[in-house]
């Protein structure tokens, strides 16, 4: 057995592993979040782990990461390198930290506020999806649905509407493949797995071909959206998120040294934005429908603010403020199951000291969300679901500094006014028109959800019973 930090004098302390192994076996999926708790109970709020050969530091409550991400970012911003020569060319979300993670980044906020993000257009978009899927539940008639599929599939649609300037009907099969493509890579997987030497396990290969495989058919899609975006492109008429992409590498000399983004680039980015922009808006919602059916009071003071403010007219952002109750509901849902809730890995791009500790270059580093958000000393109770928490004694809505569902730093997300936007318009559309409710007699489903590159809730039916209005 070894220490993590046995060889290294001043490393921050940890939990002894196994010698080839090192803590691999605490980082099983289910029950990695708790074992990282009691890890920081014993060994404080920043520790360290071998995963196979590799030392990770693990990042817990929000002052931890705040020290690195926020307070050394050109040490902290940088991502674990890629396992193959091919995969150099990342998009954004794994590149490299420097110039080529900075213009990818630079475009992608571009082209995101280009095509709506903060603005009423968008809106309207949002709005017309939350509509589309609310037309589906009255179909339902308040019977028991899973809408798992649903869910991604409104949300999916934004911004398939942004990046490729269509929507699709939910029906579509090739629309349905993308949907279940995309669920099951974000699902399953986990952190281990950005190790080198734990991908060369048996059991972990065999994960990762499948999912080479499954990547491949969302890039041959977004190929061939760009390949018809080429043979229409105009100019003068930039339609979306790909022809802000076209814009700019036709601008660019294809021989100069300095190119901002390459083809492959370009595609990589685009389909970051996409598999981002769907599936985690959308499993903040089905979270969100969850704990909704279990409190139903929680759902009675939203649908007094939405009908105060709205009556029968569809909810609109610039009224956020005044529905104080349902914003700190949505707060209250990223809270309690935030659906990165290890954040994606970090690394250090050269050797520093982190609160007095050494930490070494190319250390892989956890900001563990979750740690910040649960932690019973700034939120008693943590697995009680209570939106007042997020309201003050007037009833004003406060954000307090450790609520960072979107991490912190150079990195922190790309999408979070989006996704602000559609949580809000999507959940006040359908409390609009439904109250959600768990099916008579059916067991309570499970809370504990399952952790992959998201965290999900474990499949459940719920029923959407029509509001009289
Ligand atoms: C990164 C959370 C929605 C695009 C991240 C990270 C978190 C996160 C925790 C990692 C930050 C870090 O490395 O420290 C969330 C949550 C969402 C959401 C909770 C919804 C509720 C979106 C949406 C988009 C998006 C809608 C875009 C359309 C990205 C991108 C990155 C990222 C591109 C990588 C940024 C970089 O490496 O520079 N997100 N996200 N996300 N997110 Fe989101």
């Amino acid at each position: 057995l070894l220490g993590a930090g046995s060889r290294q004098k001043n490393l921050p302390p940890g939990p002894r592993g196994l010698r080839l192994l090192g803590n691999l076996l605490s980082f099983r999926p289910s029950h990695l979040l708790s074992n990282l708790a009691a890890w920081r109970q014993q060994y404080g709020d920043v520790f360290c782990v071998r995963i196979a050969n590799k030392l990770v530091v693990v990042l817990n409550g929000h002052k931890a990461i705040q020290d690195a991400l926020v307070k050394q970012p050109e040490v902290f911003s940088d991502r674990p390198p890629p396992f193959r020569d091919s995969d150099k060319d990342q998009g954004v979300a794994m590149a490299q930290y420097g110039e080529d993670w900075k213009v990818k980044r630079r475009l992608g906020l571009t082209a995101l506020r280009q095509f709506g993000m903060g603005k009423r257009s968008l809106e309207g978009k949002i709005t017309e999806e939350a509509r589309s899927v609310c037309d589906v539940l009255v179909e339902k008639n308040g019977t028991a649905t899973d809408m798992s599929l649903l869910l991604s599939n409104g949300v999916s649609n934004v911004i398939c509407a942004m990046s490729f300037g269509e929507r699709f009907d939910y029906n579509d099969m090739e629309f349905q493949r993308l949907m279940r493509l995309m669920s099951e890579l974000v699902s399953g997987g986990g952190v281990a797995r950005f190790i080198p030497l734990v991908r060369k396990l048996p059991s972990f290969k065999k994960d990762q071909e499948s999912r080479i495989r499954m990547s491949q058919e969302v890039i041959d899609f977004i190929k061939a959206k760009i390949k018809e975006h080429k043979e229409t492109f105009d100019p003068a008429d930039i339609r979306d998120i790909i022809d802000v992409y076209l814009m700019e590498t036709q601008q660019q000399n294809p021989d100069e040294a300095d190119r901002t983004i390459s083809e492959i680039g370009m595609i990589n980015t685009v389909r970051d934005l996409f598999i981002a922009g769907a599936e985690t808006t959308a499993t903040t919602l089905k979270w969100g429908l969850l704990y909704l059916a279990r409190h139903l009071e929680v759902q009675r003071k939203i649908q007094e603010e939405i009908d105060r403010e709205f009556g029968a007219s569809p909810p609109a952002l610039s009224q956020r403020g005044k529905l104080p109750y349902t914003e700190a509901t949505i707060l209250e849902i990223q809270r309690i199951r935030p659906i990165v809730p290890l954040s994606v890995p970090h690394t250090t791009s050269t050797a520093t000291v982190l609160r007095g500790f050494d930490i070494p270059g190319n250390t892989f580093v956890i900001p563990n969300l979750w740690s910040a958000m649960m932690d019973p000393a700034v939120t008693p109770d943590p697995e009680t679901f209570n939106p007042g928490r997020f309201l003050d004694e007037n009833g004003s809505l406060v954000r307090p500094e450790w609520f960072i569902p979107f991490s912190l730093g150079r990195r922190q997300c790309l999408g979070e006014q989006l996704a602000k936007m559609e949580l809000f318009i999507f959940l006040a559309t359908l409390l609009q028109h439904f109250t959600f409710k768990l099916p008579d007699g059916a067991a309570a489903p499970s809370m504990k959800g399952s952790l992959g590159i998201v965290f999900a809730p474990k499949a459940y039916q719920i029923c959407a019973v029509p509001r009289d209005d």
